[in-house]
């Protein structure tokens, strides 16, 4: 399993980090034998798995829960599990034990908080506290009621010139990492050379230190549409789809089961339970 220290490693020699979201085991799994260097439990899972408008719907305990199922699937992966909404905003202790409780339960190796400012601290106590954290920056989708949408972020000068100072400090805070969502390729590369931690970018442009996706966009499962910056490598939704209608098909049809799937009695037996 790759370390804090490893990604670090991989930034100073331009070899790319691969990051993928999974939520559960199989999709944990797959993301292990895909041969990803990190999975990130993502709070996508509200959407993509809960179905839930946004993601401020997501508890604790769903984390945990689906943090537990993702460790149980990839045992030897590097796992980041995302702090839900208002876990980390309410006070010190309360964000201590939060973070606490998703590595303490779950066997995740570390945490990831969106934002800056206020969120610095934070990160700066949970990193004492022992536990590595994953800086978030960009489009935070937890403010999206804030951001006003789901919108491309430091697309202006002064925008741009927060987003490096708040990459900074991060950095300077202890985070590891730093995903970067959904902003200009030019100021991507900017951010990545401000600091020596990795920029995991989503929507970000290739001049970062990685990329990270989530795991039904990439593989087109249970998604209608996809954001630009997605690349989708398969749709398996419509082979889902027509197996289940095959499925219903055969059983209205009569044509499953078929012998094959059946299970018999010996004849002696037969006899025995006919009389
Ligand atoms: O929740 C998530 O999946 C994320 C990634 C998109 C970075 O935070
Ligand atoms: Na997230």
């Amino acid at each position: 399993m790759k370390q804090t220290t490893d990604f670090l490693k991989m930034k100073e020699s331009n070899e790319k980090i691969v990051m993928l979201t999974a939520y559960d085991y199989p999709s944990a799994k797959q993301a292990e034998q895909g041969g990803v260097d990190v999975i990130l439990v993502g709070d996508s899972l509200g959407m993509v798995v809960l179905g839930y408008e946004s993601t401020v719907s997501v508890t604790l305990d769903d984390m945990i829960h689906h943090a537990k199922a993702v460790k149980r699937g990839a045992k030897d992966t590097f796992i980041v599990v995302d702090m839900p909404f208002l876990t980390y905003h309410l006070s010190m202790k309360d964000t201590l034990m939060n973070a606490g409780r998703l590595i303490q339960e779950t066997g995740a190796n570390a945490v990831k908080l969106e934002g800056a400012d206020e969120v610095i601290d934070k990160i700066t106590a949970i990193t004492k506290a022992g536990i590595p954290v994953c800086a978030h920056l960009g489009l935070t989708p937890q403010s999206v009621g804030v951001l006003g949408g789901y919108k491309v972020q430091g697309k202006d000068a002064n925008a741009a010139k927060k987003l490096i100072e708040d990459a900074k400090k991060c950095e300077r805070a202890g985070a590891f990492a730093i995903v970067l969502e959904c902003v200009p390729k030019q100021l991507a590369a900017e951010v990545s050379k401000a600091v020596s931690v990795p920029i995991i970018g989503i929507g970000a442009g290739l001049d970062v230190d990685g990329q990270v996706l989530v795991y039904h966009d990439l593989i087109g499962y249970g998604v209608e549409r996809v954001p630009k910056f997605v690349k989708q490598y398969h749709s398996v939704h419509p082979f889902m789809i027509e197996s289940i209608q095959a499925y219903a098909a055969d059983v209205r049809n009569k044509q499953f089961p078929e012998e094959k799937h059946t299970f018999t009695m010996k004849e002696e037996e037969l006899k025995v339970l006919y009389g």
